[in-house]
């Protein structure tokens, strides 16, 4: 259900003149509007579904600041024929705002019929795209034949897909990884079964469920993919350079580009990825822009999720966002311990006004992923 969040009247008062005009992008060979069934895309770079991470204030920021053809909530799980529809997950995961679309939203299970009665759920919430989960790798996915071990059951895709496209008008599509391991490739006969049961796109993780996130990318399986399929086909996997992006598309025929953690640091991203494709100037955020797109996101994330639990959630976008910034060890550690909205403005205020002054100086300072990823309560 469409409930309304606060939206801002101009893009999180960034400098206009700074905002890359996406419709002037026109037709480039590596950035061009995408159409994904029905639904249009003002352009080919997708931000990719992250549990925890791709709620609509986290969303809505990587529209606001701009750059992005389509944004994602994080997976579904399929609902329990037991389960209320909007119970309270299932009403966060799913709350979304018009500034935002269009939105893609992801379906997590393996039973055709409870995939379909959660593909028309999320319908009825306010999806423009649905998409079906065959990359999970965690444990649990694992044991329950969920995520990534579909990719060991092409057929059961096919069926699941079939019944989700009965079950609602909108576009389904589908998320692959290259195969459950390395051993067993699979990524063509699972895109193929979805698209022959009316999946109308494929993204493609390109790593199999045996790999690392931090593991390089194997191309030539999304090339693969492309070359079995006639519909759009978005690379996924460390798509976060241009020249990643350039290779995507030179190397395998990409139609599009999906991001995930590259854009949790960085909202930004997506627009500079843009600028560098396109051979406009880069964007560098002052750290007052920082500042106040921290605030920003946290307006809204307090909106979603309250006070009490907004500011712990808030933490690991916080420092996601600051990492690299000289200081910012000192500044986590003061951050633990803020307890209200006053507490975290005045922090924020503190270490970008320390920043901007000079006050606080030194050699960038990064955070390791235990450090930045860990913090959050999700
Ligand atoms: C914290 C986290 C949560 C994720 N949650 C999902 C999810 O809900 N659904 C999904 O399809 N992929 C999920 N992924 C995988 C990403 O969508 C993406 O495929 C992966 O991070 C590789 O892209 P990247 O190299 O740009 O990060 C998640 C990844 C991360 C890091």
């Amino acid at each position: 259900m469409t409930e309304p969040i606060e939206v801002a009247s101009s893009p999180c008062a960034m400098d206009m003149t700074h905002r890359l005009a996406e419709q002037g992008l026109a037709v480039d060979r590596y950035i061009h509007p995408l159409s994904i069934g029905s639904v249009r895309l003002q352009n080919n770079l997708c931000l990719a579904p992250m549990a925890g991470f791709t709620n609509v204030a986290f969303r809505l920021i990587a529209k606001e600041v701009g750059g992005c053809g389509l944004v994602a909530t994080e997976m579904v799980a399929a609902l329990a024929r037991t389960q209320p529809v909007h119970d309270e997950r299932f009403r966060v995961l799913t709350r979304n705002v018009a500034a935002e679309k269009p939105l893609a939203m992801q379906v997590y299970g393996r039973d055709p019929e409870l995939c379909a009665e959660t593909a028309r759920a999320l319908d009825a919430a306010g999806a423009d795209i649905i998409d079906l989960n065959c990359g999970c790798p965690v444990k649990k996915a694992k044991q329950s034949g969920c995520g990534v071990a579909l990719m060991r059951e092409p057929d059961q895709v096919g069926r699941i897909i079939k019944a989700m496209v009965a079950a609602t008008a909108k576009p389904v599509t589908v998320k692959i990884r290259l195969g459950f391991d390395n051993a067993n490739r699979t990524m063509v006969a699972v895109a193929q079964q979805a698209v022959d049961n009316g999946a109308v796109a494929v993204f493609v993780h390109a790593r199999t469920g045996e790999s690392k996130h931090g593991q390089a990318v194997d191309l030539s399986g999304v090339a693969e993919v492309k070359r079995a399929v006639r519909v759009p086909v978005i690379a996924n996997g460390s798509m976060d350079t241009a020249d990643a992006i350039r290779h995507a598309k030179d190397d395998a025929g990409a139609d599009g580009y999906q991001i995930g953690r590259a854009a949790c640091g960085d909202p930004w991203l997506f627009r500079n990825l843009l600028a560098d494709l396109t051979g406009s100037p880069r964007y560098t955020p002052s750290y007052d822009e920082r500042r106040r797109l921290l605030e920003r996101h946290f307006k809204l994330i307090l909106e979603l999720f309250g006070e009490q639990r907004g500011v712990r959630v808030m933490r690991k976008y916080t420092f996601f966002y600051c990492n690299g910034l000289p200081g910012v060890r000192a500044f986590r550690d003061r951050f633990h311990r803020i307890a209200n909205p006053a507490e975290f403005h005045a922090l924020t205020e503190d270490f970008f006004g320390g920043l901007e002054r000079g006050l606080i100086h030194g050699p960038a300072e990064h955070l390791t992923l235990h450090e930045t990823a860990e913090s959050g309560e999700e």
